[in-house]
């Protein structure tokens, strides 16, 4: 959600700033602007898409100096007013903004106060006045930053410029991400590393409380007490941040497709030489542990359903929640518990909410995340990268094949079992297998139910699982109401939503539940469903849709989620819809 850019003495900050806001705009977004300078700061803002800001921009922008922003509406509705930037009263502060101002009304009465009026309803531009005012009152940026530091509580990551030198960027940030690129003869600001590697791959990360005074040949770094830090510069892998489609028409189905090098990288990252390769002290502080506790929101929280079955096998006790649920009611079964949070952004905000909660009881916490230097990798006792590669469609696919694969690495770790490390590749064999061979088929079930407004997913235990991320995908995507259930819950109620015609959509992959799922499939089918069946062929029958070879059942959210993952494509493809954009989503969901 939201996204920043900033470049200072750049040959051309347009092309940057635009080429830069169209990378970020994957995180979602209602309005986008920028801002510079040339002869007084210039703002263009607009609510709805970047190419529109481009039609409505001066196609030469003569400056040394630019912003730029996505905005996904927090505080105040997506207008053209609301829209970032945001202009100071005394027209001396131009700046952006991501994250939420937790004390923003008690601020806007300190302004009120002081004879200050607002001419929309973000908290953005109560922060622009309230560095005017101590810009002012100090008679120079460093204090009124400091005054900020010390003053505004939320979270934020802020990039803004003087109307009296055009030649410098300020960045602020505490607890949403912000990154400075070094350049030669410029220097560049943004939200994420991705906008910056087409021009330098040598970056500074801010942390929190931290502010950065970025001119084209100086980058300065403060702490909050304006005492300056000496940073590392760091680098990063361009494949992994890179947002080329290579070719393929939507990064949805590109993420589909990666699946097998994502496992794959996963396995050479952590198994070399016939060896787990994690931290000893985790791995010590897991087996010591008496109960896992697994926290994260919607698919990877439904990689945490899956991680959890892969704990218990090795015999610890699991539980597993939806981070906006434990976060206002935090239970801590066990008397050891360890907690381990899964997020593909690491930015998402209800689990850093429960990061606070996990930190003040001093629990020993993991994270899992595809985004080395976010806030919960940052903040969190260990990290598990998945080293997946950004994925940039809304609609997360090999970030949660990454997640269950790396649950299940962890865990199978505890035992030393490295069978785990055959299945997977066996698991993949099924998916090459469905990526050269099944698609047509999958295309024309996509045929048959993309006109539905409703349909059913069933499984039991790990389908089960599989069926809820089947079914958030197909929902998020092609908007048909679509729920998962699991097969012997059908008869305590769900059973009277069957009609005829309706799709009910069945995985067959567990030897163990098989034979009760194909007494759901008659209870279904005797009441008018049309049932396509995904089994594996020992345990299929002539008239299944979808029949694969055989792997390792437990690793169903490896070997068939792409089928899943294929269908709710085609079906949002044969819609006509924005398939990695959906409604109302944004990758990133770093407001509560
Ligand atoms: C669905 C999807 C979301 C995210 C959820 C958590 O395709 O991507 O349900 O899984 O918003 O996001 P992260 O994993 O970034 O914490």
């Amino acid at each position: 959600m939201c996204g920043i850019v900033g470049a200072v003495g750049f040959i051309s900050p347009k092309e940057y700033v635009f080429k830069g806001l169209k990378m970020l705009d994957y995180r979602g977004y209602d309005s986008a602007g920028v801002a510079y300078f040339n002869n007084g700061i210039q703002i263009y803002k607009d609510v709805g898409s970047v190419e529109h800001l481009l039609s409505i921009v001066p196609e030469t922008i003569n400056t040394n100096i630019m912003i730029g922003h996505t905005r996904w509406a927090t505080h105040g509705a997506p207008t053209k007013l609301n829209t970032h930037p945001h202009l100071s009263f005394n027209k001396k502060i131009c700046i952006v903004h991501n994250g939420v101002i937790e004390n923003y009304k008690e601020l806007k009465r300190f302004l009120l106060e002081k004879k200050y009026s607002f001419y929309g309803e973000t908290d953005t531009e109560i922060i622009a006045n309230l560095l005017e005012y101590y810009y002012l009152e100090k008679g120079n940026v460093i204090d009124a930053i400091k005054m900020i530091i010390l003053l505004v509580k939320g979270s934020y990551a802020f990039t803004f410029f003087t109307s009296d030198d055009a030649n410098t960027l300020y960045a602020i940030k505490k607890a949403s991400p912000l990154v400075i690129g070094l350049g030669n003869g410029f220097n560049l600001v943004a939200s994420d590393a991705s906008p910056m590697i087409e021009y330098t791959n040598e970056f500074i990360e801010l942390d929190d409380l931290e502010f950065g005074v970025v001119k084209k040949d100086k980058v300065v770094i403060y702490n909050k007490d304006g005492e300056e830090v000496k940073k590392e510069t760091i680098s990063k892998d361009v494949e992994l941040i890179s947002h080329d489609l290579k070719g393929y028409p939507h990064y949805m189905i590109k993420e589909i497709e990666e699946i097998p090098q994502t496992v794959k990288r996963l396995i050479s990252t952590y198994f070399q030489k016939g060896k787990y390769q994690f931290d000893p002290e985790l791995i010590d502080d897991l087996k010591e542990s008496d109960h896992i506790i697994f926290i994260a929101c919607g698919t990877s929280y439904h990689a945490g359903l899956v991680g959890g079955r892969y704990f218990e096998k090795y015999n610890k006790s699991a539980s597993r929640f939806i981070a906006s649920e434990w976060a206002f009611h935090p239970t801590y079964p066990g008397k050891k518990p360890f907690i381990i949070m899964i997020s593909q952004s690491g930015e998402t905000a209800d689990l850093i909410h429960c990061l606070k909660i996990i930190k003040e009881n001093n629990l020993k916490n993991l994270i899992i995340t595809n985004t080395g230097g976010s806030t919960l990798d940052r903040n969190s006792m260990y990290s598990l990268l998945l080293h997946s590669g950004v994925e940039v469609s809304v609609a997360s696919t090999k970030a949660y094949v990454a997640q269950v694969t790396l649950l299940a690495m962890l865990a199978a770790s505890l035992s030393k079992d490295v069978s785990l490390i055959d299945d997977l590749m066996d698991s993949l064999d099924v998916v090459y297998d469905i990526q050269n061979h099944y698609k047509p088929l999958i295309m024309r079930v996509a045929n048959k139910i993309k006109d539905k407004k409703n349909l059913f997913y069933l499984g039991r235990s790990f389908d089960y699982f599989l069926s809820l991320e089947a079914s958030l995908k197909l929902k998020e995507i092609s908007y048909i109401h679509s729920e998962a259930i699991p097969g012997g819950e059908l008869k305590h109620g769900p059973i009277a939503l069957i009609e005829k015609g309706i799709p009910v959509i069945v995985f067959i992959t567990d030897p163990e539940t098989a034979s009760s799922m194909r007494g759901n499939i008659e209870e279904v089918k005797s009441r008018g469903a049309k049932v396509y069946t995904i089994a594996t062929k020992k345990l299929s029958r002539p008239e299944d849709t979808i029949i694969v070879e055989d792997y390792a059942y437990y690793l169903s959210s490896v070997a068939v989620s792409s089928i899943a993952f294929y269908l709710a494509y085609y079906v949002a493809l044969s819609k006509g819809l924005n398939v990695d954009k959906p409604r109302n989503l944004a990758k990133s969901v770093t407001v509560e």
